[in-house]
């Protein structure tokens, strides 16, 4: 069956289509809204999108193979992203990701088997001076130990 956004979605779509100078300067909005919606960007999701913006399939394709925050395979319920940039390389980005791998059983990349958690690593989060840190769904945690590590996955294998 085709994509299509829910009523809610395809209203605040039509709202965001008054707001910007040209359907093009949508994709990234009507992506994320896409993804909210579907829980990551399929085939069908790229087609749905270029042709309600006027796009080629190829330009909405090539938007969402640039931006890591576009999901390309179906991911976990939750979704946590360890910082692997210098800064956080060099305060024990490695160790949370071990941690991670241990807690949840699975490498990066991968989706714990009941779906539940995705493990991926990031490039710089911006948020440098509170390293090492890692991003769970939209939550920042900062200044990362091991411990502390084990308390958010525990917390958040329990949601
Ligand atoms: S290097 Fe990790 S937040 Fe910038």
């Amino acid at each position: 069956m085709p994509f299509a956004l829910t009523p809610e979605r395809e209203r605040t779509f039509q709202e965001l289509l008054t707001r910007y100078p040209t359907k093009m300067a949508l994709t990234i909005p009507l992506l994320q809204l896409c993804q909210e919606q579907h829980g990551w960007i399929s085939e069908e999701v790229m087609l749905f999108v270029a042709e309600r913006l006027d796009l080629s399939a190829a330009h909405v394709k090539g938007v969402v193979t640039f931006y890591t925050l576009f999901n390309q395979h179906p991911v976990g319920k939750h979704q946590v992203w360890v910082c692997k940039t210098l800064p956080c390389a060099l305060r024990g980005a490695y160790d949370v990701l071990h941690q991670c791998e241990k807690k949840l059983g699975i490498k990066a990349g991968e989706t714990t088997s009941n779906g539940q958690i995705t493990l991926r690593t990031a490039e710089c989060l911006a948020s440098c001076a509170t390293a090492p840190m890692m991003q769970v769904d939209k939550e920042y945690f900062e200044d990362l130990t091991p411990e502390r590590v084990d308390e958010i996955l525990r917390r958040l294998q329990e949601s």
